[in-house]
């Protein structure tokens, strides 16, 4: 939706340099195989030179050696376990050191260093747990208390075990990596067996406004989410921006993160090739690779070295309305350090890094 509704803007102005944008679109259900043929077919038969989607970390992975192969683009909206590049992908959304490092900062800060970890089974949540644990195990008194993972397509009776085992072991909070309609049942059974998000919440990169609607604020209440954008991020712009998407789109569909970075890479794309004149890859590049566009979470920047983006990282936490309240943010844009190269955990952890966290 956030790409539909950039390329509505886009056009409404006047296209690129009068052309006007055009998008082509195929369901592929969710399946990574379907990815890699429909992407393909994109390519091959719809004539495509710039793809923008993907959500899961698979479905990506299945669609790079096709924009590989025919030297095609994809702009991919979504937070990610990082540790990669391709020069056919622009990545718009966090890399680890953009929301797991603030998040792991924040909860060890405020909850403690005991942490259980839950997950949908596939590469995202294992790779992201990885890089958590790293990040948790280094603090004093750091220790894992379990690591499960469910099914994505996970039933109710999938979370009972995993629940009563948290309940049993009470960590000083539970970091959920679980994508799609196991996020409604965990957060569910949680409140089911009586955990208390007040002193045991559940902190997620993935749980945002619409899992929380879907839930509802009464499940939700209490727990964080790590994201570079919350509707609610009190910012110029992002207001009119969000006024502007419900009146065309009506209002069904959530704003998150994903949507946000979905509707700026377009923007960022269409900067770009006005420049440039050409949609392929080898002339777009240079123009895309440095540009800036004042998004609604903030300015954000295309890093030329590795691809990724400049972003700013917040801690929301879901109040008794279903609202993220922003309890912490970054004071600037924080550069994409895919790899954890130059970065620590602890540059997080010191107080008064994160607006908000001063008092602690
Ligand atoms: C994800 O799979 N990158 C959320």
């Amino acid at each position: 939706m956030g790409t539909l509704f950039a390329i509505r803007e886009i056009n409404e102005a006047g296209g690129i340099d009068g052309r006007e944008l055009q998008a082509i679109h195929h369901d592929p259900q969710c399946v990574p195989h379907h990815y890699r043929s429909l992407a393909a077919r994109l390519v091959q038969q719809d004539k495509v030179n710039v793809i923008f989607g993907c959500y899961m970390s698979s479905t990506r992975k299945a669609v790079i050696p096709v924009v590989e192969k025919w030297q095609r683009l994809l702009m991919y909206p979504t937070l990610y376990e990082g540790f990669e590049f391709s020069r056919n992908v622009i990545y718009t959304g966090a890399a680890p050191n953009q929301n797991s490092a603030p998040l792991a900062a924040y909860m060890t800060r405020h909850f403690g260093p005991r942490v259980y970890m839950v997950g949908s089974d596939y590469i995202y949540p294992y790779e992201s747990n990885r890089i958590m644990s790293d990040f948790v195990l280094e603090r004093p008194g750091g220790v894992k208390l379990g690591e499960r993972y469910v099914k994505l397509d996970a039933s109710e009776a999938d979370f009972a075990p995993i629940v009563r085992d948290i309940k049993a072991k009470q960590p000083d909070f539970v970091f959920s990596t679980v994508v799609g309609t196991g996020t409604r049942l965990l957060y569910e059974a949680y409140a089911n067996a009586g955990l208390d998000s007040s002193r045991m919440p559940i902190a997620s990169l993935t749980t945002c406004e619409a899992e929380v609607s879907e839930m509802g604020a009464a499940v939700a209440a209490g727990h964080f989410t790590s994201a570079t954008y919350f509707q609610t991020i009190d910012r110029e712009g992002n207001a009119d921006v969000l006024t502007r998407f419900r009146a065309q789109f009506g209002t069904e569909d959530e704003p998150n993160m994903c949507w946000e970075a979905a509707y700026f890479q377009v923007h960022l794309f269409a900067r770009a090739m006005l420049q440039s004149g050409s949609d392929e890859i080898d002339r777009l590049l240079p123009y895309l690779l440095g540009i800036e566009f004042e998004a609604p979470q903030g300015r954000v920047r295309i890093d030329a070295s590795n691809h990724h983006t400049r972003l700013y990282p917040r801690i929301g936490r879901v109040d008794g309305q279903g609202r993220f309240v922003v309890c912490a943010e970054s004071r600037c844009g924080v550069d994409p350090d895919p790899y954890l190269v130059n970065h620590a955990s602890d540059d997080w952890s010191a107080p008064g890094v994160m607006l908000g966290e001063a008092s602690g």
